[in-house]
């Protein structure tokens, strides 16, 4: 029993000691002459989505949750903000170079059709990105298309 309580200890003051360690929540200014969602002037329904299940992680508009705050989870989920990122970065489109966009909406529509996006545990605590099937028909069409006409 005392060893437990003694590793319980040790454990609660490193726990305590983490939440010191300074995680960057920061996000860069947005400009809306490169976002998404301007330069291509998406419809509504589509803008609604991509900021409701992809912008979090994709994007320089992600609003942190509470939990966000609490170390080790904070480091976790800064960690897939930074990949997510750099997969794909919304905010900073019209950066990209045309093979770059092209593979970026390709990825888009095939992750949002397969499920893999947007993750799993982030659809658990935003029950609001668990896309229906109508709204995942929606932004997939809207990827394809836009491949299609060119036009990005
Ligand atoms: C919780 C954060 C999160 C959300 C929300 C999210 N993603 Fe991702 N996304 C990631 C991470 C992390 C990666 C890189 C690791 C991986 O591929 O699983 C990624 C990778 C990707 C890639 C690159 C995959 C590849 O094959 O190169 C695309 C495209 C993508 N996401 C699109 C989306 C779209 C579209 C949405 C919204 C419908 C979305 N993501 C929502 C975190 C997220």
């Amino acid at each position: 029993m005392k060893t437990f309580l003694n590793i319980l200890y040790w454990f609660l003051i490193v726990i305590a000691l983490i939440q010191f360690i300074p995680v960057d929540r920061t996000n860069k200014p947005v400009d809306e002459k490169v976002n998404f969602v301007t330069v291509q002037n998406t419809p509504k329904n589509v803008t609604e989505i991509l900021k409701k299940a992809c912008y979090d992680c994709h994007s320089n508009e992600t609003v942190y949750p509470n939990y966000a705050y609490v170390a080790p989870i904070s480091w976790s989920i800064k960690n897939h903000i930074n990949e997510g990122r750099e997969h794909l970065n919304f905010s900073e489109w019209k950066n990209f170079n045309p093979d770059l966009k092209k593979n970026m909406l390709e990825n888009s529509a095939k992750s949002v059709k397969d499920y893999s996006m947007p993750m799993t545990g982030y659809i658990a605590q935003h029950p609001e990105a668990n896309l229906t099937k109508a709204e995942r028909v929606l932004l997939v069409n809207y990827f394809e298309e836009l491949l299609k006409s060119g036009k990005y």
